[in-house]
């Protein structure tokens, strides 16, 4: 099982997701806050999270992912980013 670390406000937590999930279903389903405004569709961005360790962990970027704009090796939509394997993120604050 994959081991996903979300960094909330400096803070780092260590959770378990399953291989496939989105970074944003592994929160969730821990109760970690990531806002998902456009219910983890693609179609928002504020569930932006910036890669800390382990991007080559996480599915590719998705045509979604661009078409927001989300291009930067280091940003990634939680929605859309499937773990594959453990991985650290930043969780931006809206
Ligand atoms: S929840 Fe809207 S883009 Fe991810």
């Amino acid at each position: 099982m994959p081991k996903v670390t979300y960094i909330i406000n400096g803070e780092p937590v260590t959770v378990e997701g399953k291989e496939g999930e989105t970074l944003l279903q592994i929160a969730l389903d821990h109760d970690i806050v990531m806002e998902h405004a456009c219910g983890g569709n693609g179609f928002c961005t504020t569930c932006l999270c910036k890669v800390k360790e382990g991007a080559d962990h996480l599915s590719p970027r998705n045509d979604r992912e661009e078409n927001m704009g989300v291009t930067e090796d280091a940003e990634r939509l939680g929605c859309q980013a499937q773990v594959q394997g453990d991985t650290t993120v930043e969780v931006v604050e809206y």
